[in-house]
């Protein structure tokens, strides 16, 4: 992808702060967009981030996707600010380790906590750039969900469940929203980010080596499957691309 693929166009992306989020911005800043970085407790990361991301345009704002109220807010200045939308990576998420056994701990508090995070929260954004997304059309929508969606095998039982929430969501809207907007979704297997507490490289290397590719799976690898969506695949909409080093087979 050259320098210059997504000159004027504008990326938000939810999540820029860490992780698959930072790497799909700075992808996608290589590829010459705006990109507005969207964060909710990591300021400093993200301000650190758009200091270091090539081109100019770029922004960093402040959003918990959870509360609609703060996705308006947050829609209103990408609105002030471009007036367009043309990719949105939907890549906030959270979870917490609980064995799936361990019914007593996943509660319905933690339950509800984690679908809204993890299903309703894109749901809310993807509902508040709307209109400029259709401003951007052709825009594209990627969804950052989980193979946990698919084998029910995640860090937790409701993380599953809400990443499959997600995917099926995919699928609706990707229907409905075109042709001006696709939505796809990519679906990683364990990503080396600090997104699960306590695993560490090691656990991902364990991981890693009772797959076909035996190679961990980086933020950056799960990146070039966004920006292949975004950039490469104009006929495809409510898709989904594995990034899982062959994990699920
Ligand atoms: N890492 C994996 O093994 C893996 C595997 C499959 C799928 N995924 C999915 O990939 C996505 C990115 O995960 P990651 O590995 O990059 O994790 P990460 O490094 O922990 O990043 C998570 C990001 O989500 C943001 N976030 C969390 N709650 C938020 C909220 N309520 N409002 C706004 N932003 C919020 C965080 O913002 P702040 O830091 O600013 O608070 C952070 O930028 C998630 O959707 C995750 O489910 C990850």
């Amino acid at each position: 992808m050259s320098g210059t693929d997504l000159a004027g166009k504008v990326a938000v992306v939810t999540g820029g702060s860490a992780g698959i989020g930072a790497a799909s911005a700075r992808a996608l800043a290589e590829a010459g967009a705006r990109v507005v970085i969207l964060y909710r407790s990591g300021e400093s990361r993200a301000r650190a981030l758009l200091a270091a991301l090539p081109g100019t345009g770029h922004l960093a704002l402040a959003v918990d996707i959870t509360d609609p109220a703060s996705v308006r807010a947050m829609a209103d200045a990408v609105r002030d600010a471009y007036g367009r939308v043309d990719v949105l990576v939907n890549s906030a998420g959270v979870t917490r380790p609980i064995p799936h056994a361990d019914l007593a701990t996943l509660d319905e508090a933690l339950f509800d906590q984690i679908l809204i995070a993890n299903a309703r929260g894109p749901y809310s954004v993807i509902r508040a750039l709307l209109a400029l997304l259709r401003a951007g059309a052709p825009s594209v929508v990627v969804n950052i969900s989980s193979v946990a969606a698919l084998n029910g095998a995640g860090s937790n039982i409701a993380y599953g469940a809400a990443k499959a929430a997600l995917e099926t969501m995919s699928v609706s809207l990707a229907r409905v929203l075109g042709p001006e907007v696709r939505v796809m979704c990519v679906a990683p297997g364990p990503v080396a980010t600090d997104f699960v507490a306590g695993r560490g490289r090691d656990a991902l290397e364990k991981l890693a080596a009772t797959t076909p590719l035996k190679r961990v799976v980086e933020a950056e690898d799960v990146a070039r499957a966004v920006m292949a969506c975004v950039l490469h695949l104009p006929t495809s909409t409510g898709s989904r691309i594995i990034v899982d080093g062959g994990r699920m087979l």
